[in-house]
């Protein structure tokens, strides 16, 4: 299963990266507004650059032409783009004609396994079911992982990946992997949180401890 990093800080993909597990970034437009970027195509290369794996870069246009216009800029950017698009009818349009171009695409908003049955039909690469958001409306976000899963393994001629995504905390990081979710995207927080067990640090103290005590008695 692969790890993203959803966030558009700069400090914290680094931070993710240099742990050696991260194999991409996702972003979406509240997670740039929120480090007050404007100069949107130059933050994009820095992700790309911090990275080597996919880095999705959300188009703001909500018409077909103006979707390609976008998705096409920002797949130049860099070759780890993935161009986000929308889960409505003119996205899975722009879907259909970027994967006939050989541009990669993340299909977001899914909240509806026929949703991502019509995004996988247009070839996105990967399909962002928000497991968080369906939780907060008091819905089983994880059935729509286990729904998705079941609906592409019965059709392997479907390709499309799924990217867990709206993930809050370490369950539903271990609900995805046993769901058998391709890719998970989560805050830098919850990446740390996957780490943490109070016997680990327990344990640790104890043989820190343990080694000091008998080399004190040398
Ligand atoms: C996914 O690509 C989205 O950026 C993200 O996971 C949304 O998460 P949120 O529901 O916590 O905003």
């Amino acid at each position: 299963m692969k790890f993203f990093i959803d966030t558009a800080n700069l400090q914290q993909i680094a931070d993710a990266a240099a742990l050696g597990v991260l194999d991409g970034v996702t972003t979406n437009p509240s997670l740039m507004a929120k480090e007050g970027i404007t100069a949107v195509d130059e933050h994009y290369k820095k992700i790309c650059a911090l990275v080597p794996g996919d880095v999705s870069a959300e188009v703001i246009a909500t018409d077909y032409a103006g979707m390609l216009r976008e998705g096409r800029h920002l797949a130049a950017l860099a070759p780890n783009v993935v161009v986000k698009v929308p889960l409505i009818a003119d996205g899975i349009r722009a879907i259909r004609t970027f994967t006939d171009e050989g541009i990669r695409t993340n299909c977001t908003l899914c909240f509806s396994p026929v949703q991502a049955l019509v995004a996988a039909k247009a070839g996105a690469t990967y399909i962002s079911p928000f497991v968080g958001r369906l939780d907060d409306i008091g819905h089983e976000g994880m059935d729509l992982i286990r729904q998705i899963r079941a609906i592409y393994d019965n059709f392997p001629a479907l390709k499309t990946q799924i990217l867990g995504a709206s993930l809050r905390h370490t369950t539903h990081v271990l609900d995805c992997a046993l769901a058998g979710c391709d890719v998970v995207t989560m805050p830098y927080g919850v990446i740390l949180g996957l780490l943490k067990h109070p016997l680990t640090d327990n344990g640790l103290a104890q043989f820190l401890a343990d080694h000091k005590k008998a080399n004190e008695k040398k």
